[in-house]
Formats: C-alpha cells, structure tokens, sequence
C-alpha cells in the first residue's frame, strides 16, 4: 500500500498535514512548538480522551479530573484528537460508551479512526495507559462495556503498558471483551443499573490510577 504525506486543510497551528491509508485519509497535526510539556513539572502528565453518545462517559472523564487535580489534563474528545496529542504525557486515560448497533458488531465511536503514526506503529512504547467505560448489564449482557476491551487491546498492539484492572464483583452480566483472565481489563460503569456505585468506582479507580501511573 503506498502512503504519502498531504495537506488536508487549514489548522490553527498553520496547515494540516496527513496521510492516505487505504481509501481513508489520516490527520497529522504539525509538531507542537514545546514538545517537552511531560517533563515540565508545571504540565500536567495525564491525559485523558473519551467518545461519548449520551455524555455519561464524559461525565466519567470529568469527575477523573478533579479526582486528578493537577496531574492531569482536561478531558478531551477524542473526535477532535489524533495520535499526535497523546505524546506530551506519560500516561493517559482512554474512556468509551459500548454501542452495539448490529449482531457481533460493538463500536466503541469515535476510535475506529484513531491510528497510530505511520512511521511508527508502537508509538505509545513507554506511555502507561488505562482504559474506562460505560454500558448497560441488563440490556446488553453479553456484550457489557465491551469497547473497554476493544480499547485496552487496541493500546495494548500499540506498545502501551496496561494498568488500571479492577475486580469483577459486584456486576451481573454474562460476558464481556473488557473480562481478561478473570479481572476487568479497565473501569467498567453502568449508570442505568447501578447509578450508585458509579461515584465510588471512579473515586477508587482514581486513587488506584495515581499509584499505578507512579
Ligand atoms: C443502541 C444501543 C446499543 C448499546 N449497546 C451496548 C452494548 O453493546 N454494551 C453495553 O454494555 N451497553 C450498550 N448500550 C448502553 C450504553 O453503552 C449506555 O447507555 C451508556 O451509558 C452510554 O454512554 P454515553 O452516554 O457515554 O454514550 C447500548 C445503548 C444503546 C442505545
């Protein structure tokens, strides 16, 4: 397959670069002028991205910052981001609703367009990363939260080092892509069965993520 560098627009930062991988075309943003953000101790070091529908995801996105403080970044959206923006930190959050719009097909959104850079496909070697989701463990218990799974093993082929597994006690559901070797790969939330639980999962997952991430 060829690939080749091309302007695909006009940015803030000046002209938008990117590149053809098969029919798609692919977003580079230009280097940004300080590429040191994650050694400065004034930047935060944690990233955090989500995809939401219905805004419960990032809801969750959001209540991980203020757990964060200062460590991390604002939430962003992951429609508006591409490889690019995960390189200031040394490690990020990546969150995403379950969507299972047709037998065996379960979107987790926005990612299906987030690729890592051509020139390097194990960009995030050396970034620590922890994947959350929500979903729904009634309506839809054989797929719940599987786009936690479709996530941690999308970052995981890109060289990230997996943190933030969690028990799976407390959950009725019968499978999951986000079960691996008996835990959870991630954060798994359900705001229609179990609203409650949902600010003390995060609370917890929250002080687990800062001993992890060191
Ligand atoms: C059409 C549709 C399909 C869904 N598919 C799944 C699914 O496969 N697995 C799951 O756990 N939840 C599923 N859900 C539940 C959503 O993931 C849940 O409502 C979630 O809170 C939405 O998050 P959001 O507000 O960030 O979009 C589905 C919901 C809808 C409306």
């Amino acid at each position: 397959m060829s690939a080749a560098v091309v302007c695909i627009g006009e940015g803030a930062g000046g002209a938008l670069r990117g590149y053809r991988h098969g029919t798609r075309m692919v977003a580079l943003t230009p280097p940004r002028a300080s590429s040191s953000s994650s050694s400065s101790s004034s930047s935060p070091s944690v990233g955090i991205f989500y995809a939401t529908g219905t805004g419960n995801t990032k809801r969750v996105a959001n209540s991980l910052k203020v757990h964060l403080g200062t460590l991390a970044d604002e939430p962003q959206p992951i429609s508006a981001s591409n490889a690019r923006d995960f390189e200031p930190y040394d490690a990020i959050i990546f969150g995403a609703p379950s969507y299972l719009w047709e037998k065996h097909r379960v979107s987790a959104l926005d990612y299906d367009t987030i690729e890592p850079p051509f020139e390097n496909l194990r960009d995030l070697e050396g970034t620590k990363v922890a994947v959350f989701g929500v979903g729904d463990q009634n309506e839809y218990p054989k797929n719940f939260c599987d786009a936690v799974g479709i996530l941690h093993e999308h970052f995981s082929v890109r060289g990230a080092e997996m943190v933030g597994m969690t028990e799976n006690e407390g959950y009725e559901f019968k499978r999951s892509r986000a079960l691996k070797q008996g835990k959870l790969c991630g954060l798994a939330l359900d705001f229609e069965n179990a609203d409650d639980e949902v600010a003390g999962r995060v609370e917890a997952w929250a002080e687990q993520l800062k001993r992890e991430f060191g």
